[in-house]
């Protein structure tokens, strides 16, 4: 049975770089009255840990997307939720739980600068950098981890486990 086993980002250290990253956005975009799109459901924890930590005025939103069924990182992504405001004019700050083969952001990125943004940013909390497939800019990036599937803090899988504190890997006994 797959559960969640060894911690791989503490409540501590979560705590302590969503508190630098929301620093890095305030300084980056103090002025600009910036929105934060988090992306579903995935970032819903991550975004609201993160705008604690960023002391400018800012707007929310949130966007779901999902693949398409059976398609297992194929990059066809389709928003199932979309924006409730236009972002035309505005600096945007996609705020995502993670980035793997980088698919699901290229696709989000592209859809998301079609509507004229005045910025558009990326702030990711965790990297799976080996994984990746496509090159896709990251602007704020929590944490690099190894390549193993992560539960916890927002992260599922089938569903579950997005309730735990803190990271962990999804192992097997
Ligand atoms: P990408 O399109 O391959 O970059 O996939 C990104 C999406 O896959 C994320 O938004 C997650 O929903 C999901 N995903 C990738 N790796 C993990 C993981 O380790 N745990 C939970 N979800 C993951
Ligand atoms: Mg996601």
């Amino acid at each position: 049975m797959l559960q969640p086993g060894r911690v791989i980002i503490s409540e501590a250290e979560l705590k302590t770089r969503i508190g630098e990253l929301g620093g890095e956005i305030a300084r980056d975009l103090g002025r600009e009255r910036p929105i934060l799109v988090g992306v579903l459901q995935g970032a819903f924890l991550f975004m609201a840990d993160l705008i604690r930590a960023t002391p400018i005025d800012l707007t929310t939103d949130f966007i779901g997307v999902a693949s398409y069924a059976g398609a297992r990182s194929s990059g066809h992504v389709r928003i199932v939720s979309d924006l409730s405001v236009s972002i035309e004019g505005r600096a945007v700050v996609v705020v995502e739980d993670i980035v793997d083969t980088g698919l699901t952001l290229t696709y989000l990125k592209r859809t998301l600068e079609a509507r004229h943004p005045r910025s558009l940013r990326v702030c990711v909390l965790v990297d799976k950098v080996e994984r990746r497939t496509v090159d896709v800019g990251l602007d704020y990036v929590g944490f690099v981890v190894p390549n193993v599937f992560v539960v916890g803090y927002g992260f599922d899988y089938d569903g579950l486990y997005r309730n735990l504190p803190y990271v962990a890997a999804l192992e097997g006994d």
